[in-house]
């Protein structure tokens, strides 16, 4: 059993501490993933099979840094959205505005969050991003999008891969209908994770801060009620037309929508499916980036998530046509395995993969990343 941070060496580490230290609701809520998880599996096991071409002699690493949107972070990844991190550790969205100021990398908080945009804005500054999920109400996702611009956030993320539904199996197979039973289980559970069960009863329910204000009732259950569902194209003009600062559109795996969307006047491409969590037979987003760069030429910013659990999968993305990637689950393994602290721990082993493999590959920057650096990519 792993007890001190330090003796966690990667990021599957954390995975294994924070599930034993979470009840398995809150572990199947972090974890969860369409059907019976293939599609969450082939993200991870897509970049395993990818191996690199090491160009030896090629001089020293000069910066690990990128420029998105004419700023310049320090590593070439970024904190994917989160809803209801705190859920996981109460703190875990501090934790991670906390991290985005101090290391310099950008942290996308979710319409869904924990912690409302003005708090998050306010700790993370210029490093902050917002997701929006389109709300049934205009009027409030007006609302969200004015409050985000009022505090200084200039990046809007609108996620399109989410309809409002998914069957996690997994978390089917543990959530029994009948409310007191699942109580019962649920408080059960969460009494042999002493930890956890403190910290949650000192600080009360987790809630979606940033909602609470327009729709009590339905706030609980986002986004499942009424939003994201039957997106269009319309949609994105309507975000399009709403928003004065740059707009990327997440969610997108196929060539011919990315093209679409630039052209209706997005600035940039977010491919993910999700982490898996939506739909279970998407192909890995690994190799969907590389068709996605060819339609769109070189000057487009391309971003990527979904599967990466090492600071090599992140070279990897950025070889194969991504500027920058995001991860999502590994910030929450560490706030599962060690609170607060363990966010800052997911981190330091991503920056330190980073580092040692941009020096092995005789990389002076991310930048020196292209096609010649992967030896072979197997479906
Ligand atoms: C607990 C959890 C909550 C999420 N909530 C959102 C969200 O509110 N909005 C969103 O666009 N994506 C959300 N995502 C998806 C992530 O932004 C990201 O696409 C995905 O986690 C990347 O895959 P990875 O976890 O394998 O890195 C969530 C993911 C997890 C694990």
């Amino acid at each position: 059993m792993i007890k001190d941070i330090s003796t966690c060496a990667c990021i599957n580490d954390l995975a294994l501490r924070a599930k034993s230290r979470l009840p398995r609701f809150v572990w199947n809520q972090l974890e969860g993933a369409a059907g019976e998880g293939g599609g969450a599996c082939r993200n991870e096991d897509a970049f395993g099979k990818i191996l690199f071409r090491a160009h030896r002699l090629a001089g020293p690493l000069h910066a690990t840094s990128v420029e998105m949107f004419g700023r310049t972070y320090d590593q070439p990844f970024g904190i994917a959205p989160m809803s209801l991190a705190d859920t996981v550790w109460r703190g875990t969205d501090r934790a991670m505005a906390d991290l985005a100021a101090s290391c310099n990398i950008p942290l996308v908080l979710s319409t869904g969050s924990s912690s409302t945009i003005e708090r998050m804005a306010q700790i993370a500054r210029d490093r902050l991003w917002f997701q929006i999920y389109l709300r049934a109400s205009k009027t409030a996702t007006l609302d969200l999008l004015n409050r985000a611009w009022k505090a200084g956030i200039t990046v809007l993320v609108f996620t399109v891969d989410y309809t409002g539904e998914h069957r996690w199996n997994a978390t089917l197979r543990a959530t029994d209908s009948r409310w007191a039973l699942r109580t019962t289980y649920r408080l059960l559970d969460a009494s042999r994770r002493f930890s956890w069960a403190l910290q949650r009863i000192i600080n009360g329910p987790v809630r979606r801060a940033n909602l609470v204000s327009y729709d009590q009732a339905s706030s609980a259950n986002f986004p499942e009620s009424g939003s994201n569902e039957g997106l269009t194209w319309e949609d994105l003009h309507f975000i399009r037309n709403c928003w004065r600062g740059k707009l990327v559109i997440k969610g997108l795996m196929l060539p011919d929508d990315a093209h679409r969307a630039i052209s209706e006047g997005v600035d940039g491409i977010w491919i993910s499916n999700h982490g898996g969590r939506h739909l279970e037979s998407l192909p890995a987003t690994i190799h969907v980036v590389g068709a996605i760069r060819e339609k769109l030429g070189p000057a487009t910013p391309i971003i990527l998530d979904s599967g990466i659990r090492n600071g090599e999968s992140v070279l990897k993305a950025l070889a194969l046509g991504a500027n920058m990637t995001f991860i999502g689950r590994p910030f929450l393994y560490g706030a599962g395995a060690f609170g607060p602290h363990g966010v800052q721990h997911a981190y330091n082993i991503l920056a330190s993969e980073v580092r040692i493999g941009l020096k092995q590959l005789g990389c002076g920057t991310p930048q020196d990343l292209g096609r010649q650096s992967i030896a072979e990519v197997t479906p």
